[in-house]
């Protein structure tokens, strides 16, 4: 790195509320110095391949290992492929994805499958299986009422007669293709491949795995955490430095997960004027708004690593929705050593802020990369994105700028 890029480092870090020249909160160690990873090479760029046992145990190096920023992918490819399904994660790791998402949900016979919520409605073919008419229901899930199908009203061996499908053909017709492709993926099949692809590609594969509607299915019978810290443990990755982080919407459930395993908590944050749903039931007057406060920070570091905010707490949208000043969130949390993981990044003008959009064709392209290097600039530490090809490209920009 010459003393010029250093020197913007620096100043990054400066920003970001680090001590300069460590490039992270602490803990961290290797900012920039590898951010695109061996998965890299399949971008045909240049990055660092890490060695280590491929399957995240004993030799894993946690954290620190990752490049900053870290590229999540979000539900796998996403953008390109229906989402939670082995196609969109066998992709974001062929595009050299560092990490890659899975939301869990349980099924009637207490199995974790891969979904982003428990209506499988719009992400799965459900609707065309007669034998299953008669599931249809009405729930109220989280305060919110919904019609569909759900995952805990089927057992494993009857969720895998469905097919996945791509939940926003409106937007993405191309992804349409690979309808009726791959099965719902159970945590485990995750856990095989990944350990699998960690052997071959000689690095470990890691995960971000998100427990969904947490207190709702405890209620029901069907607590997430312990069954996901057992396969975690089956699958030695439940250490300190094991490749995957655990992430939710409800603090109790990384308080929770923090009781069963070691590895990374990250506490993902809503909009400020939402309170997570764990809060509502117990009676936790707090909102997100009293949670992005130092005192809240302080609180979450008590048992979390890192803070998965909502974009606009990083960098507020103004009511035409184009990007103002970004708030002290990153200074914030970095001060309690807590890193940030924000979501979601989508290459569709559509999910963009209104000053890097395109055109007006809302399926189209926006100015992604101008958007991803805003984003950047304010000291994260990682993305969600559903196009992890695009938002490593930025990332690479971002430190050899
Ligand atoms: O988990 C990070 C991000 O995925 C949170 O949003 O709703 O896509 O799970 P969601
Ligand atoms: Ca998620």
């Amino acid at each position: 790195m010459s003393h010029g890029k250093q020197g913007r480092q620096e100043q990054r870090d400066t920003a970001a509320g680090r001590q300069p020249g460590t490039g992270g909160p602490g803990r961290r160690s290797l900012l920039g110095a590898a951010v695109l990873g061996a998965g890299g090479a399949a971008l045909g760029l240049s990055g660092t391949a890490r060695a280590d046992d491929g399957r995240g145990g004993s030799g894993g190096r946690g954290v620190d290992s990752l490049p900053v920023p870290t590229v999540v992918a979000h539900r796998g490819a996403s953008g390109y492929r229906p989402e939670h399904t082995l196609g969109s994660y066998q992709l974001a790791l062929d595009m050299g994805a560092h990490v890659i998402e899975q939301d869990l949900v349980p099924t009637r016979d207490g199995h974790l499958v891969c979904r982003h919520e428990n209506d499988i409605t719009g992400t799965t073919d459900v609707a065309a299986h007669p034998e299953f008419a008669d599931r249809k229901t009405t729930k109220s899930v989280d305060g919110k009422s919904l019609t569909g199908w759900f995952t805990e009203d089927f057992t494993l061996a009857e969720l895998k007669t469905l097919r996945a499908e791509e939940r926003i053909p409106q937007h993405r017709q191309e992804n349409t293709v690979y309808d009726g492709r791959w099965e719902v993926p159970t945590l485990e099949e995750v856990l095989r491949w990944a350990e699998k692809e960690g052997q071959k590609r000689g690095r470990p594969v890691w995960l971000h795995i998100e427990t969904k509607h947490p207190t709702y299915f405890r209620k029901l019978g069907l607590g997430l955490e312990e069954p996901l810290a057992k396969l975690l443990r089956a699958y030695g990755r439940h250490r300190e430095h094991s490749p995957n982080f655990v992430q939710s919407f409800e603090p109790s459930s990384m308080e929770r997960m923090s009781r069963l395993i070691d590895g990374p908590r990250v506490v993902l944050l809503s909009r400020a004027s939402s309170r997570p749903w764990d809060f509502v039931e117990s009676g936790d007057p707090r909102t997100v708004a009293d949670l992005v406060k130092p005192e809240g920070l302080k609180w979450i570091a008590s048992y979390a690593q890192g803070i998965g905010p909502t974009l606009d707490l990083v960098i507020p949208r103004d009511a035409e929705g184009r990007l103002t000043e970004p708030t002290t969130l990153v200074r914030d949390a970095h001060a309690e050593n807590l890193l940030l993981h924000p979501y979601t990044m989508r290459n569709e003008n559509t999910f963009l802020p209104v000053d890097y959009r395109k055109g007006t064709d809302p399926h189209a392209y926006g100015d992604v990369f101008g958007a991803l290097k805003t984003y950047f600039a304010t000291g994260i530490d990682g993305i969600f994105s559903d196009n992890p090809d695009t938002a490593l490209l930025a990332a690479a920009d971002f430190v050899n700028e």
